[in-house]
């Protein structure tokens, strides 16, 4: 069946000046496999100093989320495989802290797996998986959930970076309208580093981010008929230190017509001509405090490792 969303989204982006893909459409099945691929390179660090984070603070987060030992719905935004988040729920699982899990994943891939392995690692784990958008779960969360319990929203794995400053705070904002006062989101920003860091991380030597990028190509084929070559693209990042952006593009070895049966569409290339598919962008602390306080939150507290690579921002509405 036809995607009539994939469709428009691909048919917009394709059209304009500099050719574009949303990074939403990255996690198809094998989208989310590479991914997983990316998460074990040495030089991806983002997942490594995470996870030392979360081992490291999860008894003061707990302490943050749950108040007199309060019932609380952990909400993961983007769960993904949950790799992360799961040092927690195995943590506040062991200690039989009251809380409910609520994995949000578009990925139905993703998200099937993680039910499975959360059945058979936590057979009583309170948990509930929602295989939907980001908004229409919070909306379903909205009219669902108990009166006077909070909810803790995850946004991990840096996701946030893939939004332009404007965009994070209109996605801050409008986090924040689903939520009630004392509510609290805890977000992974990836931390301004030597460039030299952030630039391997994406360049990787074994060519998976390089692969997952052209996978967009192959999905296009698959899904919407096109004929892209993906060998005649090629994937180039680069990063400007100064607004802390890293930028994914495709670009086009040679001058290239490229046909889209379901769009009815032929999209023209010149050679060098690029295809953006994804921004990383990277932050300091000021700018997250500048971030959070112009979307409405206040900072609580702000959890890091100890190269000070990444930090897990926690916020209250
Ligand atoms: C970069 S992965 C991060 C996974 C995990 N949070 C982690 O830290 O490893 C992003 C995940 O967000 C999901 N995602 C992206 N946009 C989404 C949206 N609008 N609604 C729901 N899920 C989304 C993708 O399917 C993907 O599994």
């Amino acid at each position: 069946m036809l995607n009539k969303k994939f469709a428009e989204d691909i048919q917009e982006g394709l059209s304009k000046r500099q050719k574009s893909i949303p990074f939403i459409y990255f996690y198809d099945e094998r989208g989310s496999w590479l991914f997983q691929q990316i998460m074990q390179l040495p030089e991806y660090y983002l997942p490594a100093c995470e996870v030392s984070i979360l081992e490291e603070h999860k008894m003061s987060m707990l302490n943050h989320f749950s108040s007199k030992k309060k019932a609380f719905n952990l909400i993961d935004l983007g769960a993904g495989d949950a790799s992360k988040t799961k040092t927690l729920v195995q943590y506040y699982h062991e200690n039989e802290v009251k809380f409910t899990y609520t994995p949000v994943d578009l990925s139905t891939s993703i998200l099937s797996a993680l039910s499975e392995s959360l059945s058979a690692a936590y057979p009583e784990l309170n948990y509930r998986a929602l295989n939907k958008d980001y908004w229409e779960a919070l909306d379903l969360l909205k009219q669902n959930t108990n009166k006077g319990e909070r909810k803790v929203v995850l946004f991990l794995g840096a996701n946030i970076g893939n939004f332009t400053k404007d965009q994070s705070i209109e996605f801050l904002s409008t986090l924040k309208s689903y939520l009630n006062p004392g509510d609290l989101v805890m977000i992974g920003f990836d931390l301004k580093k030597r460039p030299e860091i952030i630039y391997k991380a994406y360049r990787d030597s074994k060519g998976i981010t390089a692969a997952f990028n052209l996978n967009l190509l192959h999905r296009i084929n698959q899904e919407l008929g096109g004929n892209f070559k993906p060998n005649y693209f090629r994937f180039y990042p680069y990063y400007n230190p100064q607004t802390g952006e890293l930028m994914s593009h495709l670009v086009s070895l040679k001058k290239q017509v490229v046909q889209i049966e379901s769009l009815e569409m032929n999209v023209e290339f010149e050679q060098w001509e690029s295809i953006h598919t994804e921004i990383s962008k990277k932050y300091t602390i000021n700018e997250i405090e500048t971030l959070a306080s112009e979307a409405g939150f206040a900072v609580k507290e702000h959890f890091q490792d100890t190269k000070n690579y990444f930090v897990d921002t926690l916020l209250q509405v």
